[in-house]
């Protein structure tokens, strides 16, 4: 159906994708950058390789949530770094699920970096680039109205969905999945989808065995080249380099 839409007009220009609207009115195209930016946008680079790399994860670890019973925006993938999707309202509720501690939640309880957590644990924040993501609570979001009640139960329930699967997947290739940050939509009809991307710009990633990240904590924390890492996970995903296969 869509093979034949067209890029229209920038509808929003984010830090690491580009949306355009389309020929569809219900579709949007939507575009990977190069870009990188930590700390809500006070680090910047342009890592080559960077939006081609996080857009065939994406459409990929996509793919397998849609096959696991997990209603995506994906619609079809244009090119190596264009998307075009079911256009969604972007639930401004973003859902972080936590497998091993790290990050934020160790800033905040004070907790050592690496602990392992009994169960998988979902928190919310609050999408806001001028308030730096709050965190928040289901009163937040159903008093000031980003979502009702099913809908919070739904993102939570779909969220440990994706993760489970997700956790299933990189384990395979020899990574811990430590943590991920997913969004989700209201399409046309109310019905919600997983939206923006899954990729390692929104995940923690470490390698079984040494820990070390295959994720951007290498460009949060200077650890390294995010570049090579980036071409090195794609690899380790796909079995082949960029330009083969
Ligand atoms: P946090 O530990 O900083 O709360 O991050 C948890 C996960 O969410 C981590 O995998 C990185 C991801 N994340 C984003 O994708 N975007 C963001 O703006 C932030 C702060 C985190
Ligand atoms: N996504 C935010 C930024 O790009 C924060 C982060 O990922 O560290 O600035």
């Amino acid at each position: 159906m869509s093979k034949s839409i067209e890029r229209g007009e920038l509808l929003h220009e984010g830090k690491a994708k580009q949306v355009f609207h389309s020929s569809s009115p219900d579709h949007v195209w939507i575009h990977y950058k190069d870009d990188a930016t930590a700390f809500n946008g006070v680090k910047k680079a342009s890592i080559r390789d960077k939006g081609e790399v996080n857009a065939r994860i994406s459409a990929y670890l996509m793919e397998r949530m849609s096959s696991a019973g997990i209603p995506t925006h994906m619609d079809t993938v244009v090119s190596v770094r264009d998307h075009v999707c079911t256009k969604v309202d972007i639930i401004p509720v973003e859902v972080v699920v936590r497998n091993v501690c790290a990050g934020s939640i160790c800033r905040r309880f004070g907790l050592e970096q690496g602990k392992v957590l009994a169960e998988p644990m979902v928190e919310f924040f609050y999408k806001s680039d001028e308030l730096n993501d709050p965190p928040m609570s289901d009163v937040h979001a159903l008093q000031f109205g980003w979502a009702v009640e099913w809908e919070l139960a739904y993102l939570r329930h779909a969220a440990l969905k994706v993760n489970a699967v997700l956790q299933a997947f990189w384990d395979e290739l020899g990574v811990t999945l430590v943590d991920f940050k997913i969004e989700f939509g209201r399409d046309k009809n109310g019905h919600i989808l997983l939206a923006d991307e899954i990729t390692p710009d929104g995940s923690r990633l470490w390698e079984k065995g040494s820990n070390r990240s295959l994720d951007k904590d290498v460009f949060r924390k200077d650890l390294g080249d995010l570049g090579d890492t980036y071409r090195e996970l794609f690899k380790r995903v796909f079995g082949h380099g960029l330009t083969e296969g």
